[in-house]
């Protein structure tokens, strides 16, 4: 959907309400979770945990984190097929997106080869946080119900990938939170619109896409 804003620019809707909230669930839960886990495993914050109080938060955050799959499905179906089919699938324009990607990290998305929906970065950045996330979910998991059952040696193996998924999805996250900023693309989150001028540089072929699907929708 197209419309105008007050200086007549138009603006592309790229997520629907129902999406952003499963995101602000995920962003949210995310940074609860990273903040009560280092509180557990870093001395400078272990102040933090006082009073056991960080454990609590810990596991309410992770019942919300592992929610998001089931609330996307929820709220908007279509939308979780999307990002879980989008996010896995590259073609040629992707390939040389990747060789070229100094040129988007300094902004210079002018030069880079046209993109759909999601650029080639979105991708690998979407794709490495549902693997990451999915590894997280069972070794916490196994951390909060199976604990006793495990050997010294298979307890440490389960809280070292644990901690380092982590660790990972967080360094994925400076990436997503720096590309945000560099490309002002806080609007979609925010209210879901963003400039169609933008998109035709860095989306182009999700433009084409809309624009071929809103003339078939019209025309027949
Ligand atoms: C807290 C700061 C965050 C900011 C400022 C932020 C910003 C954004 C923005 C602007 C988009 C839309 C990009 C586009 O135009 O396509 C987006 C999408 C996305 N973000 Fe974040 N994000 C944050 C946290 C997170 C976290 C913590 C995660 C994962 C653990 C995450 C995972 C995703 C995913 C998977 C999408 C795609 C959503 C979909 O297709 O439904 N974000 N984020």
């Amino acid at each position: 959907m197209t419309v105008s804003d007050t200086n007549g620019d138009q603006q592309i809707l790229r997520y629907r309400t129902r999406q952003r909230v499963v995101h602000a669930v995920m962003a949210s839960s995310f940074l609860i979770l990273l903040v009560t886990g280092l509180a557990l495993v870093w001395g400078p914050l272990a102040f933090l945990a006082a009073g056991g109080w960080s454990r609590y938060l810990h596991r309410i955050a992770a019942v919300a984190f592992m929610s998001v799959p089931f609330l996307y499905l929820i709220l908007d179906r279509a939308g979780a097929k999307e990002v879980l089919v989008d996010s896995f699938k590259y073609d040629r324009d992707d390939v040389a997106w990747f060789r070229h990607m100094y040129r988007y990290v300094l902004g210079r998305t002018a030069e880079m080869p046209p993109q759909g929906r999601l650029n080639a970065g979105q991708k690998l950045h979407h794709s490495a946080v549902i693997v990451f996330s999915a590894v997280i979910v069972v070794t916490g998991l196994i951390l909060w119900w199976l604990k006793s059952g495990l050997t010294p040696t298979q307890l440490a193996w389960t809280a070292m990938i644990h901690d380092l998924s982590m660790v990972a999805l967080t360094l994925l996250l400076v990436g997503h939170v720096f590309f945000t900023y560099v490309y002002t693309a806080w609007s979609s989150m925010a209210t879901g619109y963003v400039s169609k001028d933008d998109m035709e540089m860095e989306h182009s072929k999700w433009v084409e896409e809309l624009e071929h699907d809103g003339a078939e929708g019209s025309s027949s």
